[in-house]
């Protein structure tokens, strides 16, 4: 068995590709290492949606050069390969700026890694393979085996056609493309039969969903979830990472309908500055983010929220930010991810004249991520003392813990036995700790159990 080392850097979507990569090399003879040192073949599955993700790659590159160099000085061969969307973006630049990489595959190619190895064993030259064209990408994959998880991920959709001003993603991951429901269903029923009780649906623009069923018809996100909700074995059902313009009546309403959709909702706003959110060209205003979100929780009221923002897009005065601060005050998130702007070569911000200094962007970044915190914290303490249905999905850091995450996807630990792993009982949250929740099962559950 040859050893196969794959280091994932950035989105859900990559840590599933690398499961697939890893998949779809067992076959030739790769298992998975652990380890680094001893590996015959490296894959890193790279993320190229901030500039500081690409610098870790390069610098990555050239710690496995010198391991490259030592093995194969003492007579071994270690193969490296560059697969995700920085293969996709630099292309044959990473082979100029690291000449270590022997492989390059972008992410509509890895049904194709196993032949590129064969070929650049067998003639040790540089094979480029990042532009094939996407259809044939979820097909040609093999099935994930073993083990699948309590909660899984399902690719559904890939692609952005949205074009936003920052981003790199439409042109790393090319154009909006849905997978049909009847391979979606039928992957979904196989990951419930090796165990998954929760499913998150990914895709980059995953409520733009638009998948293509067997009788001609146009499935919506919504159509799929009530689909996949009447699969008996499947508890909980999410999906990310979605835009506000996608957020149609069907998939509102199927929040107060379907009760297997868990009441979470990542939606990036970006800003809360119309002006910023024009430049960035996000085709929605802040008014309109504020009236989707008001109808979300008229569906669910219970729902829990969350968002990407960006500080310092290219002229974002004070006002603006301060629209952006007024937006999350009003709104309320209880998760949230917040970013620096980083200029991304050959995106349209990137060439904007009006650039953000690194200093205003830090002390912005630091005044919202302070509030964002604050809500967070907020939302959690406030959920002390309610009882809440977690769904165990593993052991915990402490001998007979649990761990698992409520409906609202709040990591909980709570003292229970092994056996209730992948079941879901009602936890009386009782204190807050830096990560996590802890919780009790209730007197009834602690019976039964
Ligand atoms: N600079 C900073 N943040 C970015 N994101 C995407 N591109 C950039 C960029 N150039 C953030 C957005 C997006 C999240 C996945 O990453 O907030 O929603
Ligand atoms: Fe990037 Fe905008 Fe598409 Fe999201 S919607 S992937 S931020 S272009």
């Amino acid at each position: 068995m040859k050893k196969l080392f794959i280091k994932t850097y950035g989105c859900q979507m990559n840590a599933y590709d690398s499961a697939r990569m890893a998949a779809l090399l067992a076959p030739i003879g790769y298992g998975v290492s652990p380890t680094v040192q001893d590996a015959d073949l490296v894959i890193l599955n790279t993320c190229h949606i901030r500039e500081k993700a690409v610098e870790k790659v390069y610098s990555q590159l050239g710690r496995l050069r010198k391991m490259k160099e030592a093995r194969a000085s003492a007579g071994d061969e270690m193969l490296v390969a560059v697969a995700g969307c920085v293969a996709q973006a630099e292309g044959r630049e990473i082979l100029t700026r690291a000449p270590g990489v022997d492989m390059l595959v972008g992410p509509q190619s890895y049904h194709r890694l196993p032949e590129m190895i064969a070929k650049v064993s067998r003639e040790r030259g540089h094979a480029l393979e990042t532009d094939f064209p996407a259809l044939e990408k979820f097909d040609a994959l093999p099935a994930a085996t073993g083990d699948a998880g309590v909660s899984a991920f399902l690719t559904v959709q890939e692609g952005c056609d949205k074009f936003c001003s920052f981003c790199v993603v439409p042109y790393t991951r090319g154009p909006e493309h849905s997978r049909g429901p009847a391979g979606i269903l039928a992957e979904a029923r196989a990951l419930c039969a090796r165990g998954a009780r929760e499913i998150t649906l990914l895709g980059q623009n995953v409520n733009a969903y638009r998948g293509q069923g067997d009788d001609g018809r146009t499935w919506s996100l919504a159509e799929l979830i009530a689909a996949l909700a009447d699969i008996k074995e499947l508890a909980r059902i999410r999906y990310t990472t979605s835009h506000p313009r996608d957020m149609d009546d069907s998939l509102i309403e199927a929040h107060g309908n379907i009760e297997k959709l868990m009441p979470f909702l990542h939606l990036p706003v970006q800003s809360g500055s119309d002006t910023v959110l024009a430049d960035m060209n996000r085709q929605h205003s802040a008014d309109d983010y504020r009236r989707i979100i008001a109808r979300i929780r008229k569906a669910r009221p219970d729902i829990a929220l969350s968002s990407d923002f960006i500080v310092g897009h290219p002229g974002e005065s004070d006002a603006d930010f301060e629209a952006t601060m007024a937006l999350v005050r009003e709104i309320g998130f209880a998760q949230s991810f917040s970013f620096k702007y980083s200029p991304r070569p050959g995106t349209p911000a990137a060439g904007a004249r009006k650039q953000i200094s690194e200093s205003v962007k830090s002390e912005r970044l630091a005044a919202l991520q302070a509030l964002l915190m604050q809500q967070q914290d907020d939302a959690n303490r406030a959920s002390i003392g309610s009882v809440r249905a977690v769904l165990f999905e593993k052991l915990g850091r402490e001998p007979g813990q649990l761990v698992g995450r409520t409906p609202q996807l709040q990591p909980v630990h709570a003292a229970a036995p092994a056996s209730l792993i992948s079941q879901i009982r009602d936890v009386r949250l009782e204190i807050l700790t830096s990560n996590s929740l802890g919780g009790r099962l209730t007197q009834r559950e602690s019976a039964l159990a």
